[in-house]
């Protein structure tokens, strides 16, 4: 793939940007690292401006933009993986688009069509090939499309002006270690309202996330560690309804059922929709999207995290009061969400076939 670039002057060297970007790829985290090129759109007056690519990784925004007083922004994650044969695929791009536009239409700033989106992450991930790990190391090239308000503005009202932009980042596995056991710890914080915006990846989520992830994180229980929070449903709290970043699953202890929370503060995550139809079709599993209370977790027998940063992270156990819970193990994964880890990552490598649509 080849971008082409609005601005030969802020287009990386050529010759550079065509060796692989000296990297260690086995060492990959979820840390930032600045790539070449950024996708950048402009909404003014009722309309997106045709995107441009800029090497610029710095915003010049208004001082009473929305987005940095009122928290009119969205954003999202998706991935870009190298099969073994070189080429690369973004997974299920046209539901991080939809789930976009439900986000932007929940704070009143315009959506951006699926094609324009599409689009975008296809530029960015030509523009920056020489970040996309190698195929065998596990990488990923992380995309961040992201919506925010600017313009001149004080008053509590939508904005008068839209950034849409992507960028990207290499990264490795979210939760240190990849496909290894954490464990997690309830917390009396809510990320979101009942009738907030639990549902729309919006920055004020993630913001209200800060304070209880970091008490998890320095928390210990009888020496236990914990990688970051469940939050239960803030009308009872008594049902789980995310792990930290990500959405939660759990396997009954008969293997034969796969669970996970459904609310309207919970937001709907694609790897959690693509596990529903993997553990339905591929596994041959009972599939449900229900209430899942937190004191009834003895009926599980493996449970996990799951997202596009996450992909899938075995929970170990959840500290809950003074009651510590082991699902499989807090150090083995377990046989059925191997299976579903072996089954997504497999179709977002390349390895093995993918359903309809679901790859790019
Ligand atoms: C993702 O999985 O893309 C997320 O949104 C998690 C991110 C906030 C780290």
């Amino acid at each position: 793939m080849d971008a082409t670039h609005p601005d030969a002057s802020l287009a990386p060297d050529p010759v550079q940007a065509r060796q692989q970007a000296d990297i260690d790829w086995n060492e990959l985290g979820f840390s930032y690292i600045r790539t070449d090129l950024r996708y950048l759109a402009h909404w003014r007056g009722g309309e997106w401006s045709g995107g441009t690519l800029t090497a610029d990784n710095v915003l010049h925004i208004a001082e009473g933009s929305t987005a940095l007083h009122y928290g009119q922004q969205c954003f999202e994650g998706l991935k870009a993986y190298r099969s073994a044969d070189g080429s690369i695929n973004l997974f299920r791009p046209d539901q991080n688009a939809a789930r976009m536009a439900r986000s932007c239409a929940r704070l009143l700033m315009p959506e951006v069509p699926e094609e324009m989106f599409v689009e975008a992450c296809r530029q960015v991930v030509a523009a920056n090939e020489r970040f996309v790990p190698p195929h065998g190391t596990g990488g990923a090239l992380y995309l961040r499309p992201f919506v925010i308000g600017v313009g001149d503005n004080i008053g509590v009202r939508t904005a008068p002006e839209f950034i849409f932009s992507v960028f990207c980042v290499p990264v490795g596995p979210y939760f240190k270690g990849g496909l290894t056991p954490h464990n997690f710890v309830t917390s009396q914080y809510d990320r979101a309202a009942p009738n907030g915006t639990g549902a729309a990846k919006v920055g004020g989520n993630y913001a209200a996330s800060l304070l209880p992830g970091a008490q998890a994180k320095a928390a210990q229980e009888s020496g236990r560690h914990f990688a970051d929070v469940i939050y239960l449903d803030p009308t009872t709290h008594t049902k789980i309804e995310e792990v930290g970043a990500a959405n939660f699953f759990a396997i009954t202890r008969d293997g034969r059922r796969f669970v996970t929370p459904k609310s309207p503060s919970i937001l709907e995550s694609i790897t959690k929709y693509s596990l529903l139809h993997l553990a339905e079709h591929r596994l041959g599993l009972e599939v449900e999207e229900g209430d899942v209370y937190i004191g009834d977790l003895g009926q599980f027998g493996e449970a996990g995290a799951c997202g596009t940063a996450a992909v899938i992270t075995p929970i170990g156990g959840i500290q809950h009061g003074d009651d510590f819970h082991v699902f499989y193990s807090e150090t083995e994964v377990g046989p059925v969400t191997r299976r579903l880890y072996d089954e997504l990552v497999g179709i977002q490598f390349g390895e093995r076939p993918a359903p309809d649509g679901w790859i790019v």
